[in-house]
């Protein structure tokens, strides 16, 4: 049986995708799994005519647009967004305001989901954009998964990283650079989900 682990993001300046790979690779070495980056369209207030169906490719992003078929293939997911006024932004919030299809036949019930986000500072909402990326996945059905203090980074960064999720600090340029916590967490959680991924499609797992 396939373990795909579905990394869904956000990024319009590069922090949250550059964290996105770091979780994508760190999945990838788990025997048995494999990441599927996804990133989601811009939405707009001014073109209403846009799209947002149908796989793309952008040249700035590696990631194709999610399809909600990703999602009900996926083993587990793993969303990230940059903080936007201390909540997820509008792109990722719009895609998932399309899933109710998923929600009514339960696609995504049991299956493991952590969160990830980016903020030019410290005290910026880090933690409350984790947890508004929480609400739909846990009306959704499933596990949250966070990071535990038996990771060494998490008591020792001095920027990003919380037990709620992965999480960097990109500064008022948004061009700093992830430090070694930050990129050591972003593993740390890939690496959580993909196993426990593993362990909930176990034949000898007993179901929820
Ligand atoms: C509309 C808007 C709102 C933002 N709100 C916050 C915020 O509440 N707190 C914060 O620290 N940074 C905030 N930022 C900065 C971004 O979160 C930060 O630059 C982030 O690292 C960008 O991620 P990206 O490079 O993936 O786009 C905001 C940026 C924009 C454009």
């Amino acid at each position: 049986m396939s373990c795909d682990i579905v990394v869904l993001y956000y990024s319009r300046d590069g922090n949250t995708r550059r964290m996105a790979n770091q979780i994508a690779r760190a999945i990838s070495t788990i025997d048995g799994c494999e990441a599927i980056l996804r990133t989601v369209p811009e939405v707009t207030c001014v073109d209403e005519k846009r799209s947002h169906t149908g796989d793309h490719t952008q040249n700035d992003i590696q990631a194709r647009y999610i399809n909600k078929s990703d999602l009900r293939n996926a083993s587990g997911l793993i969303v990230g967004s940059p903080t936007r006024f201390g909540n997820m932004a509008a792109p990722l919030k719009y895609f998932f305001d399309t899933t109710s299809d998923l929600w009514l036949s339960g696609a995504l019930c049991d299956k493991p989901a952590a969160v990830f986000t980016s903020t030019s500072t410290m005290h910026g909402g880090q933690e409350s954009t984790l947890f508004t990326m929480m609400l739909p996945l846990l009306h959704h059905g499933m596990v949250i998964a966070g990071l535990p203090y038996s990771e060494p980074s998490l008591g020792q960064t001095t920027s990003g990283g919380t037990p709620y999720g992965a999480s960097h600090v990109s500064g008022t340029d948004a061009k700093t650079a992830m430090t070694q916590d930050e990129k050591t967490l972003c593993s740390a959680l890939g690496r959580r989900v993909a196993t426990l991924a593993l362990k909930l499609q176990s034949p000898t797992t007993e179901k929820l």
